[in-house]
């Protein structure tokens, strides 16, 4: 990695700088790289909204959001101050006639300062529907036209189905090198969603046993048990299909069955995601009850406290059919991967939070032991766990102590928190570096993005033409809807209950 002071020159614009990931991840990122003096010497954040705003006020708002949110706490007060001492503030609304040249302005400023054309990152922090207006501002503006320099970053969700994602893509790529746009999803800079990589890759121990012959099925499970946080407004238009499956579990899917690259290029490594995709088993229209199931949540309890139903969340429409919980099954037609289930579930207010992936292996082929001996047997297991308490778990049977032969489930765990000092960096630290540095590997490329779109548009175009009858239909607090039963039960498997424990839930 090259120094901070031997990088290049930077000014990073933050279009939606009034917005809640501005203020909950991008900056408190930002000042964790400053704080570990990653971020190169030179380097300046214009944060743009269209709210007026003094620079003062601006930055308090900020400071708040470190305070809570960076991992970098208590904020320290020199490091802040040099850190506010990079950020100013522009409010300007780049869908009126006559914005820009406030921008203009400010670039011009700080690259006079510098003595350098500095490298310069769009960060569009903005709801999709403004995407390509903010993109066309900026060619217009002509501030991105260094293909080597300048680049473009596309929060998630990226676009809001096939035909939008494609026609977002057509005008990005019609102003815009395809090299220049970082389409971003925070899950693949979180270090145990990177970790997938080096586990199935640097280890020759997994792979003659990853595939069809060894592995029963695979459950991705991304469950969180708060609400919408205040974001309801957008939420409400967008659902856990758009919001989480389309991309976060997705990306987390072609991890766990994609091909080893040849190298970590950025090309390969995302080749070999796109072969994951395209081998997907289309969902026939006719067939979607049978693959999907979608679900919302009512008023509950998490954690011992009473919450409110999704539908009396503010910014949510009262009679709402959007989806809180989406699951779905997956089959991967190839030869490593045929009549395999990849089962993905992800949901808000469900009983904790957890982020998991649990392979499922075959019952070894033959059980010479006692029928006695097997009374507690249970298939081998792999859990990798991406948050909270990060780590992999191999569970594997052992005889227990004692004069009788008796086999029962053992875990052998590594933690990443024991095996490593040191707190790991924020997904957003990593990813946003890597825009700086002008690395790309981690991000998404057009196309892998439209394949993830066309994996679930049968199910968006149902869900969207049949309003389900049964909403509320799962208990803030609870798993999910009883429904989500029928998409493993069909294949004689069941939901595991995240985390170690062993039962069904
Ligand atoms: C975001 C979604 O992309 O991911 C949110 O828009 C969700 O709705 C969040 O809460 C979850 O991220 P994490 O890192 O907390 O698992």
């Amino acid at each position: 990695m090259p120094h901070a002071l031997q990088m290049e020159p930077t000014v990073m614009v933050i279009f939606g700088a009034g917005g809640d990931l501005t203020w909950r991840k991008l900056v408190p990122a930002l000042y964790s790289l400053h704080c570990d003096r990653l971020l190169p010497e030179r380097f300046a954040i214009v944060g743009v909204a269209r709210k007026q705003m003094d620079i003062g006020a601006f930055r308090q708002r900020l400071r708040e959001g470190v305070e809570l949110f960076s991992r970098r706490r208590p904020v320290d007060e020199e490091i802040w101050s040099g850190f506010a001492e990079r950020v100013t503030y522009l409010a300007d609304d780049f869908t009126a006639a006559g914005s820009g040249p406030a921008l203009l302005q400010r670039l011009d400023e700080l690259e006079q300062d510098w003595g350098v054309r500095a490298n310069r990152v769009f960060y569009l922090a903005i709801p999709p529907g403004l995407m390509a207006a903010a993109a066309a501002h900026l060619q217009k503006l002509g501030v991105c036209r260094d293909c080597r320099r300048d680049r473009l970053v596309a929060e998630k969700p990226f676009g809001r189905d096939l035909p939008s994602a494609m026609e977002l893509d057509r005008l990005l790529t019609g102003m815009f090198d395809e090299s220049q746009i970082y389409r971003i999803d925070h899950y693949l800079g979180k270090e145990t969603v990177q970790n997938i990589l080096a586990f199935r890759f640097a280890n020759s121990l997994f792979e003659p046993v990853w595939n069809r012959r060894y592995i029963d099925h695979v459950q991705i499970t991304v469950a969180e048990d708060v609400g919408v946080e205040g974001r309801g407004g957008y939420y409400d238009g967008a659902g856990a299909l758009r919001d989480m499956v389309q991309n976060h579990l997705i990306q987390i899917l072609c991890l766990i069955a994609m091909e080893p690259p040849v190298s970590f290029a950025a090309d390969e490594v995302r080749n070999r995601k796109v072969d994951v995709l395209h081998a997907v088993r289309p969902i026939r229209p006719e067939e979607v009850h049978r693959f999907a199931v979608r679900g919302q949540y009512g008023h509950g309890s998490v954690g011992g406290k009473p919450v409110p139903g999704y539908r009396e969340e503010a910014g949510v429409a009262p009679g709402s059919v959007v989806e809180t919980f989406a699951a779905f099954k997956f089959f991967i037609d190839n030869w490593r991967w045929q009549g395999v289930p990849f089962y993905l579930r992800t949901g808000k207010r469900l009983a904790t939070k957890v982020s998991e992936v649990s392979i499922l292996f075959r019952p070894a082929p033959h059980q010479p032991f006692p029928s006695a001996a097997v009374e507690n047997w249970q298939p081998n297991r792999l859990i990798i766990r991406i948050q909270p308490e990060e780590g992999i778990v191999t569970r594997i049977q052992a005889k227990q102590p004692g004069t009788r032969l008796l086999l029962g489930p053992v875990d052998m765990q590594f933690r990443y928190s024991d095996a490593f000092s040191g707190v790991p960096p924020e997904a957003y630290e990593t990813l946003l570096l890597d825009v700086v540095r002008g690395d790309a590997t981690l991000f998404m490329r057009a196309d892998q993005v439209e394949c993830a779109w066309k994996i679930v548009a049968p199910v968006l175009e149902a869900w969207e033409s049949v309003p389900p009858s049964d909403f509320p239909n799962y208990h803030a607090g609870s798993w999910g809807p009883e429904a989500v039963d029928h998409l493993t039960a069909r294949e004689g498997h069941n939901w595991l209950q995240p985390g170690l424990a062993d039962e069904p839930r």
